[in-house]
């Protein structure tokens, strides 16, 4: 990893103390690091330690001699910025566009094409109150990287979350941040990917579900946030899970993904959604147990002795909804079709009905009989709107070519866009 400049700011928490490890780390690996501290902060640790681990005098003071201009100076200097750690007071303040000291006006100054990330630390009552919550979700929607915390012992006694993320955790992110080649010619894009089964209760312990393991799911999401996209994976309680660099959010039945999929995508703005749930086609509606109508129920474990029929509902189709749902009127959706020993023209069917209903603008086709992990064989053709782009025989040629597509759609719209305007 090549050095950086690491813009380092501190607010008043007691984990200060923490972040220390981490400008020690990146001082010792040889980015350079400049701390600006809040004044709360510097009532934690003292500006001579700052001094001392990072040789640099530390800016806290807006109107500092000869150093009036540090507010924007230090953005344009900065590769990176890290708040860490970030307290409630000065989350809400960011949030809300102020700049009463120094650390807030740099923000002000931000440069949105640099990586900002916000390490939260603070009570747990703070942090779920409804103003730092808004805050962070404003703030993540404008793109900074909002970290998550730790659960466990605060240091007001009380046990929850709020706690600062250990700082080799937040080492982990900002490191992947750092290590994005900056020669790269790839925008970064959000990324909104599903994966994994949905399961219909019938009874407590018993559910209809499918096959679907969650792993192309994951190696994508393990993959774009690899090459530096942001990536937020909604997947099965059971599907594999990617790395814990990744955001993740599970669920569990039709119901619980549809719910989620709304919240995510009118909440936040995503590039692209990559729906690689296998989604269930019915609910159970009711069961007849000796003739008599029950409903499902998670609370209950029906007796196997018994006479059972499922009668089971339609659902509706949530791919087709994903554009309705999302507040990025510009999202990219790749659809994903799975057949099983299908004729030529029934998979070019296949494609036409799923395009046609859910207007994606990329399609997956696969069919099972040619699919086998064990061989590493994971054919696979892919469609940019109703033309096959190209054909694929591996996973990871798969995902690669999805993502070359997905960045040259999203550049062709963004170039029609300019053009229109
Ligand atoms: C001992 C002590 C510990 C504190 N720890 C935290 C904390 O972890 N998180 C937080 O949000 N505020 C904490 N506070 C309150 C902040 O220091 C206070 O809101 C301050 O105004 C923050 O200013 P700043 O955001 O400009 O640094 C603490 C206060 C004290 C006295």
């Amino acid at each position: 990893m090549s050095p950086s400049k690491i813009l380092f700011k501190l607010t008043g928490s007691i984990a200060c103390y923490k972040a220390c490890n981490l400008i020690s780390k990146w001082v010792q690996e040889g980015h350079e690091v400049q701390v600006v501290a809040s004044q709360a902060a510097l009532k934690f640790v003292g500006a001579s330690t700052f001094e001392g681990l990072t040789g640099k005098p530390v800016f806290h003071d807006l109107y500092e001699d000869g150093k009036q201009m540090a507010h924007i100076n230090l953005v344009k200097w900065a590769d990176i910025t890290v708040l860490c750690p970030a307290t409630a007071n000065t989350v809400n303040k960011l949030a809300q566009g102020l700049g009463d000291d120094l650390l807030s006006s740099l923000f002000l100054a931000h440069d949105f094409k640099k990586p900002y990330f916000i390490a939260p630390a603070m009570n747990t009552a703070m942090y779920r109150h409804p103003a730092t919550q808004g805050s962070l979700q404003k703030l993540e929607a404008w793109g900074i990287n909002i970290l998550p915390t730790g659960e466990g012992r605060l240091a007001c006694g009380d046990v929850g979350e709020g706690k600062l993320l250990e700082p080799e955790l937040i080492a982990k992110y900002v490191d992947h941040a750092l290590a994005r080649p900056a020669e790269t010619s790839t925008p970064k894009l959000r990324f909104l990917i599903t994966s994994g089964g949905t399961e219909e209760p019938i009874d407590g312990v018993r559910s209809i579900s499918n096959f679907s393991s969650g792993r192309t799911g994951s190696e994508f999401a393990d993959y774009l946030y690899s090459q530096g996209h942001d990536v937020s994976l909604l997947r099965a309680e059971r599907a594999m899970p990617a790395t814990e660099l990744v955001a993740e959010t599970t669920f569990k039945s039709f119901h619980d993904l549809d719910h989620g999929l709304q919240e995510l995508l009118s909440t936040q703005h995503y590039d692209c959604v990559i729906h690689l749930a296998a989604v269930s086609d019915y609910t159970v509606d009711h069961l007849l147990i000796n003739g008599e109508k029950v409903d499902p129920g998670t609370d209950t474990k029906f007796s196997s002795d018994e006479d059972i029929t499922l009668n089971l509902a339609r659902n509706y189709k949530i791919v087709d909804r994903i554009h309705r749902y999302s507040k990025n009127a510009n999202v990219l959706l790749v659809a994903f079709k799975l057949t099983n020993n299908a004729t030529e023209v029934e998979r070019e069917k296949a494609i036409l009905h799923l395009l046609e209903h859910s207007l994606a603008d990329i399609v997956v086709q696969n069919d099972l009989t040619e699919v086998n992990p064990e061989k590493g064989q994971h054919r696979a053709a892919i469609y940019s709107g109703n033309r096959l782009d190209k054909h694929v025989d591996t996973k990871s040629d798969l995902i690669q070519s999805v993502l070359q597509l997905v960045s040259q759609s999203i550049q062709e719209k963004e170039n029609t866009d300019a053009a229109l305007s």
